[in-house]
């Protein structure tokens, strides 16, 4: 059910889980403090409660006094906008985080989600798809997993299509812990080194060892077209013999494919492919990489 502001307003301060547009992906929100609300969260997802949850907010203050390095200047750079930081030493509840000793926080960019903020403060949000299933990024996704009655605060299509990028501070640099919608070259000219993944024995981004993307179809990476395939590739490249394809977009606009990517997975099941072939062939740098990685775990 598609609700406006004023009823988003409503049903958040009186308890119900909705879900809210940002500029990356759909998210399934509560505010930080009701805790009823946030194990709803967790079952309506069928979420791990090992997997930590973002908290969105317009500011820190009264959340954390206790700043990295750079900190400040990736907020003032980067907020709103698609870049989540892990910071230590917060006032968010241990269900959020957890049990882990920091939490996340973003603010995200997009108007109807900036003025729900204002309005009822902080919230908790995960990506508004049942767990392991393609992220959300049209209200329709949305209604596809948690049924047409759900309520959702229509924002239409998510700008950008993929999540946010995350970033913790370990051991005096800031880490990569989950690429995203911002490739880590642009944090180079605060930090003066580009955050690389954090690969310890122990990943520090829980989320990273869930299951994630995966349509019902089976998706196979090259190198050969078998016969007769569905495939799903890049726009202006011709695959012969292909009985259907599904277009990302052009290689020259990545931005484009990160819009439609998960769009793109979820109309497999919509037509209820079995087995698509994913077009290997594109450099996996900047933001391509961060899609390559996405299809990656969708087909696993
Ligand atoms: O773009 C986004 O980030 C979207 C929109 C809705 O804001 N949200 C999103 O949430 O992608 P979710 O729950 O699907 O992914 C959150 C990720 C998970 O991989 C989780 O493990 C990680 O954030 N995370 C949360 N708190 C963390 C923490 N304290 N330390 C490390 N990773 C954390
Ligand atoms: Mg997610």
């Amino acid at each position: 059910m598609r609700i406006d502001l004023k009823e988003a307003i409503r049903r958040l301060q009186s308890g119900e889980v909705i879900a809210i547009p940002t500029e990356t992906v759909y998210g399934l929100a509560a505010p930080l403090t009701n805790v009823d609300a946030i194990k709803e969260i967790f079952t309506l997802k069928k979420r791990p409660l090992k997997n930590p949850l973002i908290t969105h907010t317009l500011s820190l203050s009264g959340l954390t006094n206790t700043f990295p390095m750079h900190t400040e200047e990736l907020i003032d750079t980067f907020w709103p906008g698609p870049l989540t930081l892990v910071l230590p030493q917060t006032n968010v509840p241990s269900l959020v985080r957890a049990d882990l000793p920091t939490a996340a926080f973003r603010m995200p960019d997009h108007p109807l989600t900036l003025a729900l903020l204002k309005e009822v403060g902080p919230l908790v949000a995960p990506s508004a798809n049942l767990s392991g299933r393609p992220t959300a990024t049209r209200p329709g996704h949305v209604e596809a997993d948690f049924g047409k009655q759900f309520p959702i605060l229509d924002g239409g299509p998510c700008k950008l299509g993929l999540e946010s990028t995350i970033l913790g501070y370990h051991k005096d640099k800031w880490h990569l812990y989950r690429s995203g919608s911002l490739p880590p070259a642009v944090f180079a000219p605060i930090l003066s080194y580009i955050p690389e993944p954090f690969t310890a024995e122990k990943p520090l981004s829980p989320g990273q060892c869930f299951p994630h993307y995966a349509p019902k179809a089976k998706l196979t990476f090259g190198p050969s077209i078998p016969d007769s395939p569905t495939i799903i590739g890049f726009t202006g490249r011709t695959y012969k013999g292909a009985e259907k394809v599904f277009y990302l977009g052009p290689l020259s606009d990545p931005q484009e494919i990160a819009h439609n990517l998960f769009d793109t997975l979820r109309k497999l099941d919509d037509e209820n492919i079995p087995h698509a072939w994913i077009d290997p062939d594109f450099p996996k740098e900047g933001l391509l990489a961060t899609i390559f990685s996405r299809l990656q775990k969708a087909a696993h």
